[in-house]
């Protein structure tokens, strides 16, 4: 659906020569969320607006539905435009239009006649929630309220793809649950292909499928999100997940703790798959779970319990050679 490849882009200026993004390549299937998370500067704005050529790469190609983008003329990419929409963190409404003109006017750009706009305004204010709202001007509306306004203005001629740098950024994290609800609901119902970029990891659990982390204008890992959160594999992505799957114990237990500290994962859901019970069964060993949690990345559960082993060592350490077996991801993070 939109092929990135070999996707450069250097700011140049007389003084100065900036790198925005470093060679990245990402391939971004029809239908997916994916994410795009990275700290600020990493270059995930810059590659966002290369997806539809509001900046042009200084090299490499943008493919969207096989059509190279970079080969277009000014005026198909103006076409080519329309089948993409954008949203913002900073939402982009214009202040003395009212709700219904600030969608209307995307029809209106678009080459939609008058006679069309009103029903189809009304049924994308329908859609987001704000069917009560039609003839506010967006200073009386709250943060939440102007991105589903922004959201409506992007749906308007039925785009393929919904671009959305920082959307919920500004917002607190109750209304980003719902304005996240609402681009999951867009993303089942019509079909789009989403891209999010976002510094909150929270977000990827929330509703991507896939993520990709940006550092220094490179994408140093990337994979479907439950892979990335089970086993993250660079340094930055592990500090990333740390915010999501906070799994530091209070120093004072750490201290007082008499046994082999193991965490252990489990993909899935537990229920089925009795591993402690059978540990403790097989082995001649005790077992204290001493923290635990269950986050669902994207509907589907994750498990991390730490448990205190103790015994004779021998008997400890095949106790963790049998957990290693069954669960694949077990660490030991304090001996005995
Ligand atoms: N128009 C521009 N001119 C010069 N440098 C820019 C411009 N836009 C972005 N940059 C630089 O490119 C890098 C990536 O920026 P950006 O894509 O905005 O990162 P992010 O969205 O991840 O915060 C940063 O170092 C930034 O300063
Ligand atoms: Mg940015």
């Amino acid at each position: 659906m939109i092929t990135i490849e070999n996707v450069n882009k250097v700011y140049e200026t007389k003084t100065s020569r900036v790198v925005g993004v470093d060679d990245v390549s990402l391939e971004i299937k029809k239908g997916e969320i994916y994410g795009i998370v990275g700290y600020s500067g990493a270059g995930k704005s810059t590659l966002l607006r290369c997806m539809n050529i509001l900046e042009r790469p200084t090299s490499g190609k943008i493919f969207i539905d096989e059509v190279d983008l970079l080969s277009l003329s000014n005026k198909e990419l103006r076409k080519a435009r329309q089948s993409i929409g954008m949203i913002f963190q900073g939402f982009f409404l214009t202040s003395s239009k009212t709700v219904f003109d600030n969608v209307a006017f995307a029809l209106k750009a678009a080459g939609v006649p008058k006679s069309e706009r009103k029903d189809r305004v009304l049924e994308l204010l329908d859609l987001v929630g704000l069917g009560d709202k039609a003839n506010q001007y967006p200073a009386k509306l709250s943060g939440g309220q102007k991105q589903r306004v922004s959201i409506a203005r992007a749906l308007a001629n039925n785009p393929k793809v919904l671009l959305c740098d920082e959307a919920t950024s500004a917002l607190d994290p109750s209304t980003t649950k719902s304005i996240l609800a609402l681009l999951k609901k867009i993303n089942k119902e019509f079909g789009i292909t989403i891209v999010i970029i976002t510094h909150e990891m929270e977000v990827v659990k929330e509703i991507c499928d896939k993520c990709a982390v940006m550092q220094d204008g490179q994408v140093i890992e990337q994979g479907s999100s439950y892979e990335i959160f089970a086993n993250p594999t660079k340094p930055l992505t592990k500090q990333f997940i740390q915010t999501v799957l906070n799994f530091e114990l209070p120093e004072q237990l750490l201290e007082s703790c008499q046994g082999t500290l193991v965490q252990l994962q489990f993909r899935g859901s537990i229920a089925g798959d009795p591993v402690v019970s059978d540990v403790l069964q097989k082995f001649p060993v005790q077992g204290n779970i001493l923290h635990g949690k269950v986050e669902y990345i994207k509907d589907t559960p994750l498990g991390i319990f730490i448990m205190e082993l103790l015994g004779d060592q021998q008997d400890v350490n095949n106790a963790i050679d049998y957990l290693q077996q069954r669960l694949k991801q077990v660490e030991v993070i304090q001996h005995a």
